[in-house]
């Protein structure tokens, strides 16, 4: 995947540019970023996950050393993943008619629709991102969210259907909370 380039140049170049004596432990440095970048996040939202967003962007190593750009490049990232693995679970769960009455059948058709959809919107967000269109990039994101809010609302249109994506597009929703907090975060006040 060719965004990873771009991962690695932020990391190099933060080793590069770290302006205090704290460089000589880039580990404990970036540990300290993403826990203060999630718990800003939190802070300013109700709703934001804190634990998920410490969680999930520690588990990519490259975040281990990284700056504010490269971390929402990570949650980018992963929201991406997050989304095609979710489009190859549609496929198959669309393979297995018995398994699922009309209307969630239905429902299922839609949120391959959505995020076959929402794969591109990431892709353009990364693109709006790398070349400092802030807001397009949010914009983007913020479609995405609203993709897996349909999905999810979908199969909630009729009494006692459970959805069966209801985790993946609860994850989706929140690498992209992460996202748009971080680069929020950017384009506003740096968290010191
Ligand atoms: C960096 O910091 C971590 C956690 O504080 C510590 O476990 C580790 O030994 C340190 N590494 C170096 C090279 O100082
Ligand atoms: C994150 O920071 C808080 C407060 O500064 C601290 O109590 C907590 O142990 C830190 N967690 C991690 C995973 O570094
Ligand atoms: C989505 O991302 C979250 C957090 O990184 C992870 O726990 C989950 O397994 C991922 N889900 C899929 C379908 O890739
Ligand atoms: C189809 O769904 C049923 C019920 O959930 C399950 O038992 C079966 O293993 C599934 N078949 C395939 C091919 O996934």
């Amino acid at each position: 995947m060719r965004h990873f380039s771009y991962f690695l140049s932020f990391c190099l170049f933060n080793f590069l540019v770290i302006p205090h004596g704290k460089s000589s432990n880039t580990s404990a440095v970036c540990v300290d970023i993403i826990n203060q970048t999630c718990k800003t996040c939190a802070d300013e939202s109700a709703s934001f996950n804190y634990n998920f967003c410490l969680t999930s962007l520690q588990t990519v190593p490259v975040s281990h050393a990284t700056n504010l750009q490269g971390l929402a490049l990570v949650a980018m990232e992963l929201a991406l993943q997050n989304a095609s693995n979710t489009v190859s679970s549609i496929k198959e769960l669309l393979t297995n008619t018995t398994s699922f009455d009309p209307f969630a059948f239905a429902c299922l058709e839609d949120c391959m629709e959505l995020y076959l959809g929402a794969v591109l919107t990431i892709v353009d967000s990364v693109g709006a991102f790398l070349s400092e269109h802030y807001i397009n990039a949010k914009l983007w994101l913020s479609l995405v969210v609203e993709s897996a809010t349909t999905c999810e609302e979908g199969f909630a249109e009729k009494k006692g259907e459970v959805s069966p994506l209801t985790k993946k597009n609860h994850d989706l929703i929140q690498l992209c909370n992460t996202a748009l907090c971080i680069i929020h975060l950017l384009t506003h006040a740096i968290p010191s």
